[in-house]
């Protein structure tokens, strides 16, 4: 059996668990921390160790940033404190845990999962994952490949980047009704839709656990599935990446390998 440990740096927590990377099933508990305050690169690179230390891993690591990540270089920082940009997320999570470490972006690395082993399995055509969380992440694949770091979460509606509005933080934060918060979210896919014309939308995120609460009131014409995986399609996509080999076409892309 091959293994990997994945780990999810999110908005309000950081998870980690051990995965079969044949089955993407999670072999040990899911571990926990909250992300710290500021999520700096060093606080987070510790609480990241911590996981490990936890599960007592000492393989492969994938570790997903909600950023552009390429080549293991963080770009981006939205979500998360500023001073990540321009930093060499894989060196430092590599310095931190003395384990190889592969870092991709978080909403890439749950395409990869659902894809490989999930909701998007044999599916071929123009599939989308977007996930509704803090943010809103997405990754998009065509037959099979990523494109990866489309930041779709940053498309500009009601004035900014549609997350800020449809992310399910905007749910909670301006106490949203499901049938309120899905018409935002019935807008922004219409959007989505006319740029990439997507035949399987994939929703993931911890709001996708509540599926049947706002999906049936979408009017998407593309069809729209939970992701399997649900919030922890991170996990299983970061250590399918660490784990290696070509888990959905080159869709290693935006992640690499930290030297050591
Ligand atoms: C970030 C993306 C991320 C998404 C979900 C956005 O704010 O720009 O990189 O995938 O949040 O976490």
């Amino acid at each position: 059996m091959t293994e990997a440990m994945g780990i999810d740096v999110g908005g309000s927590g950081i998870k980690g668990a051990v995965v079969d990377t044949a089955s993407g099933e999670l072999l040990t508990e899911r571990f926990r921390v909250a992300t710290p305050s500021p999520s700096t690169p060093r606080a987070v690179a510790k609480a990241a160790a911590r996981l490990v230390a936890r599960a007592h891993w000492e393989g492969p690591l994938g570790c997903t940033v909600p950023s552009v990540v390429h080549r293991g270089v963080v770009h981006t920082a939205a979500n998360i404190a500023p001073s990540w940009i321009g930093i060499d997320a894989a060196a430092l999570l590599h310095q931190a845990t003395g384990l190889p470490t592969v870092v991709v972006n978080d909403a890439d690395a749950a395409g990869v999962a659902e894809m490989r082993a999930g909701a998007g399995r044999g599916r071929g055509g123009v599939v989308l994952l977007l996930t509704f969380g803090t943010g809103i992440g997405s990754a998009l694949f065509v037959d099979g490949h990523l494109v990866p770091n489309t930041e779709l979460g940053h498309l500009q509606m009601w004035g900014g980047s549609a997350e800020v509005k449809a992310a399910a933080q905007a749910k909670t934060r301006e106490s949203l009704s499901w049938a309120k918060w899905a018409r935002r979210v019935d807008k922004y896919l219409a959007y989505v839709e006319r740029l990439f014309s997507p035949d399987l939308l994939i929703v993931g995120g911890g709001v996708s656990r509540d599926y049947h609460r706002w999906v049936p009131l979408l009017r998407s014409r593309a069809e729209i599935v939970p992701a399997r995986f649900r919030n922890n399609a991170g996990i299983v996509g970061a250590a399918l990446l660490a784990a290696g080999g070509d888990p959905a076409g080159p869709a290693s892309g935006n992640g690499d390998q930290a030297a050591g």
